[in-house]
């Protein structure tokens, strides 16, 4: 049996920010909901998270995640004192309590998963993640046996010079025996340099207390400043990138591609630069994504292109192409096979097969059939100034060049809609709709410069 304990009471006072710095996002997600993944291997039977500055934001950013117990600290004297604060919640608990930093995103389940394997395996009262860093400044110093048993965590500040040269680092990572934790826990002193409460005190009383050095640095990266939360996000976009390459996804310069971890793409899809894809997005195989894409929250099925374009919230159907220049929001659903061209704007606009919008549109609120071609500068004048209403439109009809569609309207299946055409009423299956002004022609007209005869004739009626 594990619990967890994941330490966010603090403000985070080098992030200069209102924001508790656990709420700072990471490629999308905030770090603390980060940490929270990556207990994705461990099936905790209690997750505790310690809250107290900004502690409503914080509850609030976590509401939508199940089974979270909010600890107040109401003061932050220290992570040892952040610990102690679950104490009254695990009376008579025998199992493990896993703690971790909140502001340490990068960790990864498999290495939880290991921590809490050979703390179990061991026997021990305590296991921790530890690292040996060129730079270990700053970070609290593990001094160990041969055997990488824990005899001392000394903080950066609290070593002596001789100690600052022990380049091996605690990492914030704990597994502990819950009963030999209180054993010692509730007796931590704040006899150090910040007058605080340490976690890292109770190692030099546990017995065994095991050090773990992790495989990859950088998943140990606490994040304290503006500088360390650019170079967070750095080191998950290689990660991310790396994982989708060895997935069999083409990056065309990956330097200038950025990916959400919550992206989801599909082999053989090529990804042109200056491309971006966020949120809950995937894409299907064969789709060719870019350049310069910004794709948020968005479901792209396969064999598509999308160049140049921009879509939120909506789903793009097998073999379409859209762009350069088109802009997908609202639920824009785009069938298989259709056509978005340059400069077209799709809000809530549902489009059946092998439709084609290909160039300077607004459709708002509309559904079209299939095979509809929607002639260049088409627009739903979708909004009164006070309601948006919409435009239904049947299959195989086209619509004229720069006709517009007064909403709501709705037209019917083979209809062809005259170019320039304001069409305010509903118009039935098969039949031309004209409606526009008809042209007049006055022969012999010219303007009154070129008029040699008589210069100041009257011109004819309009
Ligand atoms: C801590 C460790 C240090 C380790 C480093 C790794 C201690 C004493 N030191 O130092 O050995 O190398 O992490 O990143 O534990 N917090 C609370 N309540 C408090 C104080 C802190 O919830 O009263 C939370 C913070 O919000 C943060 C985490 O605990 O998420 C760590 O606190 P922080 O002050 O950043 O500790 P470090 O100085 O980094
Ligand atoms: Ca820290």
């Amino acid at each position: 049996m594990v619990a967890v304990a994941i330490l966010a009471a603090g403000r985070g006072t080098r992030m200069k920010s209102d924001l508790p710095k656990v709420l700072h996002s990471v490629g999308g997600k905030s770090m603390v909901e980060r940490v929270l993944d990556g207990l994705a291997a461990i099936q905790p039977e209690r997750i505790f998270v310690i809250v107290g500055f900004g502690q409503e934001k914080v509850q609030a950013a976590l509401a939508h995640i199940p089974n979270l117990t909010f600890v107040h600290q109401s003061e932050q004297l220290g992570t040892g004192h952040a610990v102690q604060q679950v104490i009254p919640h695990l009376e008579g608990f025998e199992g493990d309590l896993l703690v971790l930093n909140g502001d340490v995103p990068l960790l990864r389940p498999e290495t939880i998963c290991t921590l809490v394997q050979t703390h179990r395996d061991n026997r021990n009262a305590a296991t921790l993640l530890t690292a040996q860093f060129a730079d270990p400044t700053g970070y609290g110093r593990v001094f160990c046996t041969d055997q990488s048993i824990v005899t001392e965590i000394v903080e950066h500040r609290d070593c002596s010079p001789a100690q600052r040269q022990n380049p091996r680092i605690n990492a914030g990572v704990y597994c502990f025996n819950w009963p030999k934790l209180m054993e010692v826990l509730p007796h931590l002193q704040s006899d150090n340099d910040q007058q605080e409460y340490y976690l890292t005190d109770v190692m030099k009383d546990l017995s065994p207390a095991m050090a773990v050095d992790v495989a990859d640095c950088q998943e140990i990266f606490g994040i304290n400043s503006r500088q360390q939360l650019a170079e967070a996000y750095a080191m998950l976009q290689e990660r991310i990138k790396t994982q989708w390459m060895a997935a069999g996804v083409t990056l065309i310069d990956p330097d200038s591609i950025t990916i959400d971890t919550t992206v989801h793409i599909e082999p053989d899809v090529v990804i042109e630069p200056q491309t971006h894809l966020r949120g809950h997005t995937s894409i299907g195989t064969g789709s060719r994504i870019g350049p310069g894409s910004m794709i948020e929250d968005s479901q792209i099925g396969p064999n598509t292109t999308i160049t140049f374009s921009v879509i939120s919230d909506s789903i793009v159907a097998a073999g379409a192409k859209v762009g350069p220049y088109a802009h997908l929001r609202g639920h824009a659903v785009v069938g298989e096979n259709c056509r978005i061209g340059n400069f077209v704007e799709l809000k809530k606009a549902t489009l059946g097969k092998g439709t084609n919008v290909a160039h300077l549109s607004y459709l708002g609120d509309a559904t079209l059939g299939q095979q509809v071609n929607v002639g260049a500068g088409t627009i739903t004048a979708n909004y009164d100034g006070y309601k948006k209403h919409p435009t239904v439109i049947g299959d195989r009809t086209k619509t004229g060049s720069n006709s517009v569609l007064v909403a709501p309207i709705t037209v019917g299946a083979d209809v062809t809609i005259a170019a320039g055409s304001v069409v305010r009423k509903d118009v039935p299956d098969d039949c031309l709709v004209v409606s526009r002004a008809p042209q007049k022609i006055h022969e012999g007209w010219k303007p009154a410069h070129l008029r040699e005869a008589n210069p100041s004739a009257e011109l004819p009626p309009s």
